[in-house]
């Protein structure tokens, strides 16, 4: 289960928990498109959640909700052995690398055990904020030359 790339959101929506499978609501079709962008398919590149179900009213997930699914998403990260990880949105960002401000940390490289990784702005946050775009595409162009890809 290798991939290249993985992706990293928070935790299923209501498409997500009806399907069992990651970003297939409308903020998947968007993740689509950015990974497409990206010049990757889909099946070549890994998405994963910090929580595995769906908090109750779609809340962000608490602490301890998190606490008891980060061992899991540690292990997928060992698993798929990445080269870079993108963090979708501040509750990755939070809960991955104990920082908050996704903010001030997107579009700078940061690192987790040793694996380059790059924070943006969630998908649902760009549904509603369409300007925030720009930014998302400057982030993964960032990640695209890390990868050895050239944007079009
Ligand atoms: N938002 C997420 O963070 N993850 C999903 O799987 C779907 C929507």
């Amino acid at each position: 289960c290798h991939a290249r790339l993985m992706f990293v959101g928070e935790g299923p929506g209501a498409d997500e928990d009806a399907t069992g499978r990651p970003f297939v609501g409308e903020a998947g079709q968007l993740l689509d498109k950015m990974i497409a962008a990206m010049q990757f398919r889909r099946e070549e590149v890994y998405i994963a959640n910090v929580v595995k179900c769906r908090p109750p009213g779609n809340r962000v997930p608490a602490d301890d909700e998190a606490a008891e699914c980060l061992g899991y998403l540690r292990k997928q990260i060992e698993l798929v052995r990445p080269e870079v990880i993108v963090l979708l949105g501040a509750t990755a960002l939070r809960f991955l690398l104990q920082k908050d401000g996704i903010r001030r940390s997107r579009g700078v490289w940061h690192e987790y055990r040793g694996i380059p990784v790059m924070p943006t702005y969630h998908p649902a946050y760009l549904l509603r904020q369409a300007t925030a775009k720009r930014e998302v595409w400057n982030d993964l162009k960032m990640v695209m030359a890390r990868l050895g890809k050239m944007p079009a």
